[in-house]
């Protein structure tokens, strides 16, 4: 598998010699933070065939059974303040519609912030972490993404099987993993040179990609529910929502969930 994505590369791609290829991991991310901490170079790649603890925001598992998806995790070293790293995972997930759209003949949707959809379904997700020096700088970044590319509706555990998607599901081509994790590389390596300096850019794109503006939106936090109208996306990525109280506030923690998906009616 290693060939073949290195295959899908141009040939003088720069962080080819960075990749490496698991059959089968515990996570990723997990993987690529050990290395970050001892000194791996930017670019550095792991992508795994199958994570037997693969995981997302909040501590949730992400199934990863082998043979199905993409689990890949990126080190990038940003030489800039923490703040400028506010929107990353909007810059990421921009890039992870742009590397789809080449791979596999149509472009997602973004449910903001870090969902991959498509329709009602989610097709992967974004786990991003940040490391800092003893003076407070970034140090490290890593991006991971799992991209469901081959299953079908009943391959999915059964709890998740109503809301999970695959590239495979929709697109009207067959999808080729290594070309899916070719894209995935290379849609990252433009994004960490020209998507994430442009943070205008940036969020002109992210709002056309996102699908949870102007909906409606249930903020969950603890027990708290509280209703409202998604209206915009601000300069640090924040959603900004007008509650059902008439305020209009920056949404930056909590669980939003859109009226329409993932069973919210
Ligand atoms: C989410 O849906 O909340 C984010 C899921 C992120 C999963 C990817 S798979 C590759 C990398 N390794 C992990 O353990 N997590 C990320």
């Amino acid at each position: 598998m290693k060939e073949q994505i290195l295959s899908r590369l141009p040939l003088d791609f720069p962080w080819k010699d960075q990749l490496h290829w698991f059959a089968s991991i515990d996570s990723t991310n997990d993987h690529l933070r050990a290395l970050a901490k001892a000194g791996a170079p930017e670019g550095t790649v792991i992508i795994a065939d199958h994570q037997t603890g693969g995981h997302g925001r909040r501590g949730r598992s992400f199934h990863s059974p082998a043979g199905s998806g993409i689990y890949l995790s990126l080190l990038i070293r940003p030489d800039c303040p923490p703040d400028a790293l506010m929107h990353l995972t909007c810059a990421v997930a921009v890039a992870m519609c742009d590397a789809i759209e080449a791979a596999a003949g149509f472009r997602p949707g973004i449910k903001w912030t870090n969902d991959l959809v498509f329709g009602q379904r989610k097709l992967g997700g974004i786990l991003t972490e940040i490391g800092f020096n003893a003076k407070g700088h970034v140090d490290w970044a890593i991006l991971g993404i799992g991209i469901n590319c081959c299953q079908k509706t009943e391959d999915f555990p059964e709890d998740i099987r109503h809301m999970a998607g695959s590239l495979a599901m929709i697109a009207s081509q067959p999808i080729d993993r290594a070309r899916v994790a070719a894209s995935m590389v290379e849609s990252l390596h433009t994004m960490s040179r020209k998507l994430l300096p442009d943070k205008a850019e940036l969020l002109r794109r992210y709002r056309e990609d996102c699908i949870t503006l102007n909906r409606d939106v249930v903020l969950v936090r603890g027990e708290e529910k509280r209703y409202g109208h998604a209206l915009d996306i601000d300069e640090s990525g924040a959603l900004i929502v007008r509650f059902s109280d008439g305020t209009v506030e920056p949404v930056n923690s909590g669980e939003i969930s859109v009226r329409g998906m993932y069973g919210y009616v």
